[in-house]
């Protein structure tokens, strides 16, 4: 069989911006101030930056490995390049079997995330429309927050509005996908990265400046709050495990999304570079630009107690209620909730390419589907999940909880045991260093291989005994909770009969 040329991305800033744009999404801007709220601010910091080192580095070349090394093999998704490190069929089959939690969790993972995306878009079309709430003059945090609250609930029902949005949201994905890797996502990407950072550094710098109705409130004091080590809470096991998730999510690790991005790089490509440069723009948006926005904000306009509140009350509630009631107290208020929301979407809309282009990656090369046909699979397979995240209360979380807590770690444990250990930590470092200008180390390798993979076990087994203790679990929950397992379930044995059967017999 004469097979197909893959695609390519076009130019070397083209790669960097893409995949700065998968990492880059609703996790650095709205998920990391929420997480760092709640679990105490500088109480945080400390496991999260470790995290970083021992986990998000190492998994990151890791994962431009893997993707780079499947890609020149003609696999761009987990389930092949897993297969391709083992000779046997046996030993393949499981392998492909394995990589099926590659696809299958980004999948997952964009069935709520493209729901949340399709807010930002609406509540930016909100602002701009002039419907968001009127702010209230008042020093009551309650009173000041109740009408966006309101306005949250209200659109979350979701309004017709609320749905029309979501489908154009879909619509949007959907073409960009289909123009494919140079010529849809590499463009996206490179508008809409610079817009992104330019509007995140002016809201920052709007907030800094910017006077609430108390004088002893200020950003400085947000900051103060996110940066100041407080090693109060260090042996709390929660906050470990919540600390070295965020990074997956945020990096994108640990579900085959770098992986595949990785696959489309020509084969001398220097990706020892590209990975640090998308760890580095991950992390500038999320502990620079991520900290001094919504949590500065929310301390100049309703003060420090109002933190936690917020944070407890779930993980929108800063993005969607405390950001517009603060910025809409300003003059020319409107206008900066539009570029807060419009930020989002855009943030968001370069990472939920990512979550989709996976499959779409493992339809094309796994099953050889034409491009039109492996969209529009991947596609109606995202809405048809969508449409319980949008109408089953409770279906999300238990999403997160699967695919965006629990799925990542897991995965991130079996890539670093067969990239660094099955492929074998020489082999690992000679493939990462072909093309590289600065050469990594060779001790990173075993780093990666004892004590990443030491930390990654540890953290596994912690969010095992704190979520697998209740002896309810997994008996109990509502259909919402139902449905999300019953999908999951669904999906993986759907993907996982896909890639035992495209299994190649000889390659
Ligand atoms: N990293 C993205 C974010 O921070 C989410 C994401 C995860 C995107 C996995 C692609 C793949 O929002």
């Amino acid at each position: 069989m004469v097979k197909k040329p893959r695609q390519r991305w076009g130019s070397r800033i083209g790669v960097v911006l893409a995949t700065a744009g998968n990492a880059v999404g609703l996790g650095n801007l709205l998920r990391f101030p929420s997480k760092v709220a709640l679990y105490g601010g500088g109480a945080f910091i400390i496991p999260y930056l470790i995290s970083l080192a021992l986990l998000g580095l190492p998994l990151m070349w890791i994962e431009w490995m893997a993707g780079r090394y499947g890609g020149a093999r003609g696999h761009g998704s987990t389930v092949g390049i897993i297969g391709t490190l083992f000779k046997s069929r046996t030993a393949k089959i499981i392998g492909r079997i394995i990589g099926v939690v590659g696809v299958a969790a980004p999948v997952l993972i964009i069935m709520y995330y493209i729901y949340i995306e399709s807010w930002t878009l609406g509540f930016s079309l909100s602002a701009l429309f002039g419907w968001l709430p009127e702010p209230v003059k008042t020093t009551d945090t309650a009173m000041a927050l109740k009408p966006f609250g309101e306005f949250l609930a209200e659109y979350t029902k979701p309004t017709p509005f609320a749905y029309l949005i979501f489908w154009i949201t879909v619509l949007l994905n959907w073409y960009v996908l289909q123009r494919g890797i140079r010529y849809g996502i590499e463009i996206l990407a490179k508008y809409g990265m610079p817009l992104l950072l330019v509007m995140a550094v002016f809201l920052a710098v709007v907030i800094f400046f910017s006077k609430g109705p108390n004088d002893h409130w200020s950003a400085l004091k947000g900051l103060e709050f996110i940066w100041k080590p407080d090693f109060s809470r260090i042996l709390d096991a929660r906050v470990w495990v919540e600390a070295a998730g965020q990074i997956f999510f945020t990096l994108s690790l640990g579900m085959g999304a770098i992986a595949t991005y990785a696959s489309y790089v020509k084969e001398k490509d220097d990706i020892v570079v590209t990975g640090m440069a998308t760890a580095s723009t991950n992390e500038f948006v999320e502990v620079v630009l991520g900290s001094a926005i919504a949590i500065p904000a929310a301390f100049v306009f309703f003060g420090p107690a109002s933190i936690p509140e917020l944070a407890q009350a779930g993980t929108f509630r800063i993005g969607f209620m405390s950001m517009p009631a603060a910025l809409n107290s300003l003059p020319g208020g409107q206008f900066y909730s539009f570029l807060w929301f419009f930020l989002l979407f855009i943030a968001a809309f370069t990472s939920s390419v990512a979550l989709i282009q996976p499959m779409i990656t493992f339809f094309e090369d796994e099953l050889r589907w034409n491009h039109t046909k492996a969209v529009a699979v991947a596609m109606i397979t995202v809405i048809v999940g969508a449409h319980f995240a949008i109408f089953l209360p409770k279906f999300i979380d238990e999403l997160d909880f699967w695919a965006g807590s629990f799925m990542l770690i897991f995965f991130g444990l079996i890539e670093i045991i067969l990239f660094i250990w099955i492929f074998g930590p020489d082999n690992f470092h000679r493939e990462i260093n072909k093309g590289a200008q600065i050469k990594l180390p060779r001790w990173v390798a075993y780093l990666a291989g004892t004590v990443s993979l030491g930390f990654l076990l540890v953290i596994t087994v912690m969010w095992v005994t704190q979520n697998v203790t209740d002896p309810k679990f997994l008996v109990t929950g509502n259909a919402g909770q139902w449905a999300a397992r019953i999908v999951i379930l669904v999906l993986f044995l759907w993907l996982a009969f896909y890639a035992v059967v495209s299994t190649p017999k000889e390659e």
